[in-house]
């Protein structure tokens, strides 16, 4: 009988234990925390969708194929890039960075990230730029040049199945709530703000095309109507003269915070890129 009592009390004991270290975990102050977006522009988790859901079948069949998907002309040619070598010694991409599904799984998610040196975002194409030109002693790539897609694209690719997730750093408080912000701030002449598209109009029909929620998950993505692959700035850039509104340049800080929130919004979908497009 005692024994018993004996055993049951360290079983309480050991219960006790982890009762309270879970506690610890849960209450422990985060360094950086994943937290859903809330506001007039967020989806419900539960409401997700990534843009392929919303495309015709003869997209999706496009699409699900990555022998057919005409954005693997891209990829072919970004992991050629990767492995290019420049000058003496030999420095590539990889020779770097190694193995490029391997040393890049997972880097998307951690962009726009902010830069303390310059206080700006820098976001996958920035990166890439400048180790181009810091480490590689290299011009940068033009924005939309096939080179700079091909590296974006098969980065992206390495991440291709994993569910995005974001975490918010202290630094990337104010970025966030100036890319929310545009988000759901009316403009141009046909005075609508991205949400009245993609957050309460997804679904219905505008033109020729189906609204999507604007989800960044799928780029830079093959268009067919450009005929080429394209980045998220340059589908952004498209939305912005559709309202005939501003159309912020290539790489700016008003589109690197879009980008950044549009990652936030999108938290819970699996990573898509490259897709196609209509
Ligand atoms: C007048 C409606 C309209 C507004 C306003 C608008 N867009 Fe779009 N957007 C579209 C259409 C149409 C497409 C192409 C079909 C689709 O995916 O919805 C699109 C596509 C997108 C896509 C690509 C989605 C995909 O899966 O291919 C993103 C991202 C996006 N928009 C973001 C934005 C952002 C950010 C804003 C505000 C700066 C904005 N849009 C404003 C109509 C709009
Ligand atoms: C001489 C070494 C070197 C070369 C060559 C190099 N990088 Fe980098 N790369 C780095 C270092 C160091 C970092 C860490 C951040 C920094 O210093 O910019 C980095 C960071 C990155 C990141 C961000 C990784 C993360 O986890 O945030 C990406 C993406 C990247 N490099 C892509 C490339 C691409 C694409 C090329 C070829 C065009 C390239 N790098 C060439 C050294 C290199």
């Amino acid at each position: 009988m005692l024994k018993r009592l004996a055993r049951s009390r360290k079983v309480i004991l050991v219960r006790l234990i982890s009762i309270s270290l879970g506690l610890l975990i849960i209450l422990l102050p985060p360094l950086g925390w994943t937290q859903p977006i809330t506001g007039p522009g967020a989806i419900e988790p539960a409401q997700l969708r990534s843009g392929l859901s919303f495309a015709s079948e003869a997209i999706a069949t496009l699409q699900k194929d990555d022998d057919l998907n005409p954005a693997f002309l891209w990829v072919e040619q970004g992991q050629k890039s990767w492995q290019q070598s420049h000058g003496t010694p030999n420095n590539s991409c990889e020779s770097c960075h190694q193995e490029i599904n391997t040393s890049m799984k997972g880097v998307t998610m951690k962009y726009p990230r902010f830069d303390e040196a310059t206080h700006q975002l820098v976001n996958l194409e920035a990166q890439i730029n400048r180790c181009r030109v810091q480490h590689q002693h290299l011009p940068a790539l033009k924005y939309e040049s096939d080179e700079l897609l091909g590296l974006t694209a098969v980065i992206n690719l390495a991440s291709r199945g994993m569910v995005m997730q974001k975490t918010l750093t202290p630094d990337l408080i104010e970025p966030l709530k100036r890319g929310q912000a545009r988000f759901e701030k009316r403009r141009g002449q046909i005075n609508l703000a991205c949400m009245h598209c993609h957050t309460q109009n997804f679904g219905h029909h505008l033109g020729g095309e189906t609204l999507s929620q604007g989800q960044p998950v799928g780029y830079p993505a093959y268009r067919l109507e450009w005929q080429k692959m394209g980045s998220l700035h340059r589908r952004l850039r498209a939305c912005l003269s559709g309202v005939k509104a501003e159309i912020y340049p290539f790489g700016s800080q008003a589109l690197m915070e879009l980008e950044l929130y549009l990652g936030f919004r999108a938290q819970g979908l699996p990573l898509e890129a490259p897709e196609v497009r209509r």
